[in-house]
């Protein structure tokens, strides 16, 4: 009779919220590990639900970090920023890499056990800011799930790489893409997706983990508020916004964090930057805080029904996205046992949050100098915004910190409960932000609102070496509680590796000039390193076999800082990608890294006009420089266009740029956005910048 009850009570479930989940994993990675690990097994991306990144081993401590050594290595077949974390069950490591592939390799030999290609067309790169990146897989039952930068959630079989189901998640011909890592929640697979420079409605969604049909949707941003919203609480963020917003899709994409509470049923995830990052170009009626953009939103994990947000940068206008990881923990403050959640996002503030409700508990700054908001109020959490920040307002530029590369994005920290402490790999980049009354909406590449070419550096080498000395980035060790940092190292240059904290009293973070560390956990003494080759970007994780531990890394320096700062800004490594793993007493070595090749600039003579440079001037910056570098010099992944043997041949440019003779490599044509004069205009800006470098005697 009870038995019956409650069938009759879960039909009406169902039949209240539509479709639910094929029944839960017996066999392989079941909803109990996820919740509650094996000892020596990694097997979701943050390491378990509640995404501290935190293991328990402590076979290799602070005592004999010294004695370890490479025990074996495995090259990559993408020579692109590598971002994801490798997950370990029943002795295999799965990772992704770059271009959404995954491989499969035995996790004591370094052996592949299979590798498997989605064939991503390479033109969809120009949907991304940050390069083919992608972070990591999810497991469950005998799966492996990866989201594909085209927007794909593709299931395989975790013991032979074949596909289970491929299905598309985002709209046919959309600009949005996927690079973060899929999640598990109670026999669904959670994903959202980038997009939020580049004219998307963001959403993150729940597909059942056997057939890939999706259970729920949840909108971040309202739609057409002519036409009915998906819920009650699109309603309420519909009078955030102002005119016709929603013709340019509104951002708040969730394009990383995602977390799964077991203990609250919530699923809770941040949110990305609003779209347009020109609020005047967003809100054309006044303006609104653009719920919920730039915010930490929790749904219920069964239906996705809004539980509750907590918006960090109200009325976003710095790309101040909140989509960075967030840590659910059970911490003792003021006596009191509370359930929160830690987050370090874009906007430079650490937040705990009560995991419960959203209600704001503490906000205190975790890196120096942020200029855009004085404080936050201590007790709604409200950043008190600098009015000089407003660009838009002011109608004047603003050189902020944190920038869109944020004071802290993707590259995961880790919370040790042993130290209580939080390590956080933060950025100093300071920012040029200037709006741009001019803009009008167009069809290929960045799509901001603003104007960046005032911020061209330049041709003068003092200038050139204060902006670069500007650009730096640490390791904070930050306690929540007394909302400081404990300790940090600091970093000559920004984005280096996410962090692993471990019992052994140590951390583990990689550099972006290429060496693997260990710090101790308490004081953040270094005691041990690893030259990598190339600049680390990804999180270490830690697995246990047969009483032995390790920690893998996957080495591959690119993403957001290569591409789009360029070596004007920073020191740039070449791109090396292999995934390395490391054990106490092993004494493997590298291959030798190959020569750097220095290349002399010869540039065609400068003909262009002031006007046809100026003009040239920004359109490259707005829409070229996020690939190309700033102020046309190039990182390491992307061609360097001072370089470039069409550089003087006007046809020849054309047919690249305009026509797009090289997409299918992942330069697309930018007819729809630009006519021939404007892409001649480039050429013109780009030859004046290699004479310039040329006279300065640059390469
Ligand atoms: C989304 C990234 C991206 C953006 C944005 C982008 N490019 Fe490219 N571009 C590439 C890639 C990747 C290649 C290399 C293609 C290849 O390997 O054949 C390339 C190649 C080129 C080349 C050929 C370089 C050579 O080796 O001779 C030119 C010229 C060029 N881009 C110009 C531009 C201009 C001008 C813009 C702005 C209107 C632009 N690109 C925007 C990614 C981008």
């Amino acid at each position: 009779m009870r038995l019956k009850l409650l069938a009759a009570a879960a039909l009406l479930t169902l039949a209240a919220c539509g479709k639910s989940p094929s029944p839960p994993a017996t066999e392989g990675v079941t909803d109990a590990m996820l919740a509650n690990p094996p000892e020596g097994e990694w097997l979701t991306v943050a390491g378990d639900h509640t995404e501290t990144r935190f293991s328990g081993l402590d076979k290799i401590n602070d005592k004999n970090v010294g004695e370890l050594g490479l025990a074996w290595s495995a090259d990559m077949d993408t020579a692109r920023g590598q971002e994801a974390t490798p997950l370990m069950h029943d002795g295999v490591l799965y990772v992704t890499t770059a271009w959404s592939m995954v491989k499969a390799y035995d996790a004591r030999t370094g052996a592949l056990k299979w590798s498997y290609d989605p064939k991503v067309p390479r033109a969809k790169l120009v949907d991304v800011c940050c390069d083919a990146v992608n972070r990591g897989v999810a497991l469950y039952g005998d799966k492996v799930y990866v989201g594909t930068l085209d927007g794909r959630l593709v299931a395989l079989e975790q013991k032979t790489g074949k596909v289970v189901f491929d299905k598309p998640t985002i709209p046919k011909d959309s600009h949005m893409a996927i690079t973060g890592a899929p999640r598990i929640a109670k026999g669904m697979v959670l994903i959202g997706q980038a997009g939020a420079e580049y004219f998307s409605r963001g959403y993150v969604a729940a597909y059942d983990a056997q057939t890939g049909d999706e259970i729920w949707k949840f909108y971040t941003v309202p739609g057409d508020p002519s036409k009915p919203q998906e819920g009650k609480h699109l309603e309420a963020a519909a009078k955030t916004w102002s005119g016709d917003f929603w013709k340019r899709g509104g951002g708040g994409n969730v394009w990383d964090s995602i977390t799964y509470d077991p203990v609250t049923n919530l699923v809770i995830f941040g949110t990305a930057n609003a779209e347009p990052w020109n609020p005047a170009h967003r809100n054309t009626d006044g303006a609104g805080d653009s719920l919920y953009t730039a915010s930490v939103v929790a749904v219920n994990a069964d239906t996705g029904e809004y539980a509750w947000h907590f918006q960090e940068t109200p009325e976003d206008r710095w790309d101040f996205d909140s989509t960075q990881q967030l840590i659910v923990r059970d911490v003792t403050i003021g006596g009191q046992q509370r359930r929160v959640v830690m987050h370090a996002p874009k906007n430079g503030f650490f937040y705990t949050l009560d995991a419960k409700t959203g209600k704001f508990i503490s906000g205190n700054p975790f890196v120096e100098g942020i200029n855009w908001a004085s404080g936050l109020d201590p007790v709604t959490g409200a950043p008190k915004i600098n009015p000089e920040a407003k660009y838009e307002v002011t109608g004047k530029p603003f050189v902020g910190f944190p920038g869109a590369v944020g004071a802290h994005s993707w590259t995961p920290m880790s919370f040790s409960p042993k130290t209580g402490l939080v390590y956080i790999p933060v950025n100093y980049t300071p920012q040029f932000y200037m709006g741009d009354p001019d803009w009008k909406p167009g069809t290929t590449g960045f799509q901001l609102g603003i104007d960046v070419s005032g911020g061209d550096i330049p041709a003068d080498k003092a200038i050139r070496a204060a902006t670069k000395a500007a650009m730096k980035g640490a390791l904070v060790a930050f306690d929540p509680l007394t909302g400081k940092a404990r300790w940090s190292v600091p970093h000559s240059t920004p984005t280096n590796g996410g962090t692993l904290s471990t019992a052994g009293n140590l951390v583990f973070q990689g550099t972006a000039l290429g060496e693997f560390r260990a710090y101790t956990a308490d004081t953040g003494k270094q005691l041990w390193s690893f030259g990598t080759q190339s600049g680390v970007l990804a999180a270490p994780m830690t697995y246990m076999i047969d009483g032995e531990q390790y920690i893998a890394v996957l080495v591959g320096w690119g993403g957001v800082w290569d591409v789009s700062a360029g070596k004007l800004v920073s020191t740039m490594t070449p791109n090396i990608s292999r995934l390395m793993v490391f054990k106490l007493g092993a004494k493997g070595v590298l291959p030798a890294a190959p020569p750097s090749a220095k290349r002399v600039l010869d540039p065609p003579p400068l003909t262009g006009k002031g006007e046809q440079i100026a003009l040239g001037g920004k359109l490259y910056a707005n829409s070229c420089s996020v690939c190309h570098g700033a102020s046309a010099v190039a990182g390491s992944l992307n061609p360097d266009l001072r370089h470039s043997a069409v550089l003087g041949n006007a046809e020849a440019w054309k047919k690249i740029v305009h026509d797009g003779a090289l997409s299918a490599n992942g330069m697309v044509a930018w007819k729809d956005q630009f006519n021939p004069d404007q892409v001649e205009a480039i050429r013109h800006y780009v030859i004046k910048r290699a004479n310039e470098d040329k006279a300065l005697g640059e390469h």
